[in-house]
């Protein structure tokens, strides 16, 4: 399946190592994070996954449910969990499902034919709370994710959708935002009391409306 921003995301009920997921029903009011392993007992994962472990509290703050995957049993999971914790000092503390026969793989996209016909790709779905997929991020089976990207990105997402703002490139908390070329100067002065500075009409830069 195809799945494209702005797309309601598929339900789906598989088991994890939390117990029975119910997609929805698991993520309720929150953003969530659905991201996809390759496999168990592989090296690149084990270190994604005590990182992914190591910031559940930053995930946790942005209101974000994360939730991993990996084609093998949720026996093996349990296996895998120990080697985990000892070598990235952080025990696994959110749900990784069990996906053998890949269903969820299928329904997401996560297995790439070209790449592996068995195993997923490194994929990462950011979704909002209205179930909304905001942000897609494929990555091969021999390149790590960087996950204080993924927070940076749910940061933007989320402030952009309280202001009339975007971000601009490798933008951080606490830096400049980019006041939406939709709003006039006489409503940007509005919507923005600190102030704005335009370096074109369609480029106007001001604080981040939340650090006032
Ligand atoms: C890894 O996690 O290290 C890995 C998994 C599948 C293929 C290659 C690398």
């Amino acid at each position: 399946m195809n799945l494209y921003l702005g797309d309601t995301v598929p339900d789906f009920t598989a088991p994890s190592t939390a117990g029975v997921i119910h997609f929805y029903d698991y993520l309720g009011d929150s953003w969530g994070i659905l991201f996809s392993h390759p496999r168990d007992f592989t090296p690149v994962c084990t270190t994604e996954l005590g990182e992914v472990a190591r910031l559940k509290p930053e995930f946790d703050r942005r209101n974000t449910k994360v939730v991993g995957l990996s084609v093998d049993p949720v026996e093996e999971h349990e296996r895998w969990k120990a080697d985990i914790e000892e070598t990235q000092g952080h025990a696994l503390n959110f749900p990784l499902l069990g996906d053998q026969d890949r269903a969820v793989a299928n329904l997401y996209g996560m297995i790439h034919p070209n790449a592996s016909d068995t195993f997923t790709v490194r994929s990462v779905y950011i979704i909002d709370p209205a179930k909304k997929l905001r942000l897609t991020l494929t990555y091969p089976a021999s390149v790590g994710r960087n996950f204080a990207e993924i927070l940076r990105v749910l940061d933007a997402l989320q402030l952009t959708d309280r202001y009339p703002i975007s971000t601009p490139v490798n933008w951080e908390e606490g830096a400049e935002v980019i006041v939406s070329p939709g709003l006039s100067d006489d409503e940007a002065k509005e919507r923005f009391p600190m102030g704005f500075r335009t370096l074109r009409p369609y480029l106007r830069l001001t604080p981040q409306p939340d650090k006032a």
